[in-house]
């Protein structure tokens, strides 16, 4: 009795390949096959083989084992099958009735060995498992497929999630900032214009995206310690008294103890505290020198004195980008890090100018900073 394929859960429109250069081999398993309704297609040579197994299309491969040698020296067809198509499923026909060959196929990857004469039940039951364990294995890899599929598209929306999270945060730092400024009118805009120089320089300096916004943060917040600060020392239009003096600097470790209870701001917050530091040592409040000082703080400190250079003072007015750019050519070393300095003379000074105009004209508004941080 022969068994029927498609009561053991083979489909009826399944692809065979046969691969047999004796035509009447080849006329006795199309016989077979076609009495199940499978699709079959016969080639006689193994280049011939190789290039239909190219269309992607076919199920299960049964290959003449003296056939499958044409041009390919012993176990060879098999070997460069199972490299390329390691999991299609492979019924070898064979007239070697020997137990060495037979067991050096099966160890290959073959997933039968009959010998010829084929006989039909033993061929159907061959094809029957082959053909099951095809589906079930394409089943289990269609699965796989669409469960990483699945992991990517909600790894994704989470990445947008985190991102949108980002940069509505951003967008809070970046109005605080200006809040910041608006406390002490002289210095409007001053915020949004030191961290746009801020991120520029970094930017220059060849830093990665994740540095950049650390920084930027770092830059819009720098004075929150202020917060603390009376009026009365803040807004002082004279000179400062020594006690005075000591608890205007102390808004960098205000501005620290703020910001370091938030995992978001942790590391900006070194940059808020290092934020008055000099290079060589002489600046507050922990007289820290060199690399001592965080990146973003000696940075900041470049982006900070261009802005004081070329901002109006009650006691003077506004210099030019010229004369900052010589008075800070001059403090590499001591108050600078010669370093950052030299990247900040590679760029010229009609840049800064730009960004300085935006700013005052509110070309650029409150998230304009945030965005260029995402772009
Ligand atoms: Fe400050």
């Amino acid at each position: 009795m022969i068994p029927q394929l498609r009561s053991r859960g083979v489909k009826a429109d399944s692809s065979v390949l046969v691969l047999e250069q004796d035509h009447h081999a080849q006329s006795t398993i199309r016989k077979i096959l076609s009495h199940q309704h499978l699709a079959v297609d016969v080639v006689s040579s193994a280049e011939d083989a190789f290039t239909h197994l190219a269309s992607g299309s076919v199920d299960l491969l049964i290959a003449g084992f003296e056939s499958s040698r044409n041009g390919l020296s012993g176990l060879g067809f098999v070997e460069k099958l199972r490299e390329q198509y390691p999991h299609l499923p492979l019924i070898i026909t064979s007239s070697v009735h020997d137990t060495e060959t037979a067991v050096s196929v099966m160890r290959q990857g073959a997933t039968d060995y009959l010998l010829n004469p084929v006989h039909e039940v033993q061929l159907m039951d061959a094809v029957a498992r082959a053909l099951t364990h095809r589906f079930a294995s394409k089943q289990q890899e269609d699965y796989q497929h669409s469960l990483v599929q699945a992991v990517t598209s909600r790894t994704q929306m989470l990445r947008e999630a985190l991102e949108e999270l980002e940069q509505a945060c951003d967008f809070t730092l970046e109005a605080l900032g200006d809040a910041l400024d608006l406390r002490d009118r002289e210095t409007e805009g001053h915020s949004k214009r030191v961290t746009a120089y801020t991120i520029a320089m970094a930017r220059a300096m060849g830093l990665s995206t994740q540095a950049v916004k650390v920084i930027a943060r770092g830059a819009f917040l720098h004075d929150i310690g202020k917060m603390g600060i009376a009026d009365s020392i803040l807004l002082k239009p004279g000179p400062l008294t020594i006690s005075e003096r000591l608890e205007m600097n102390s808004h960098c470790e205000r501005g620290y103890s703020i910001l370091k209870k938030i995992p978001y701001l942790s590391e900006a917050a070194e940059i808020v505290y290092a934020h008055q530091e000099r290079f060589d040592g002489s600046g507050y409040p922990r007289g820290l020198k060199g690399e001592e000082i965080h990146l973003g703080a000696r940075i900041f400190a470049i982006a900070d004195a261009m802005d004081a250079i070329t901002s109006d003072r009650p006691y003077r007015s506004a210099r030019s980008f010229d004369h900052a750019r010589k008075e800070i050519a001059g403090g590499a070393g001591t108050q600078f890090d010669p370093v950052v300095v030299d990247v900040y003379m590679t760029i010229p000074n009609s840049f800064w100018q730009q960004i300085r105009e935006d700013i005052l004209q509110k070309h650029i508004q409150v998230g304009t900073m945030a965005r260029a941080l995402q772009a």
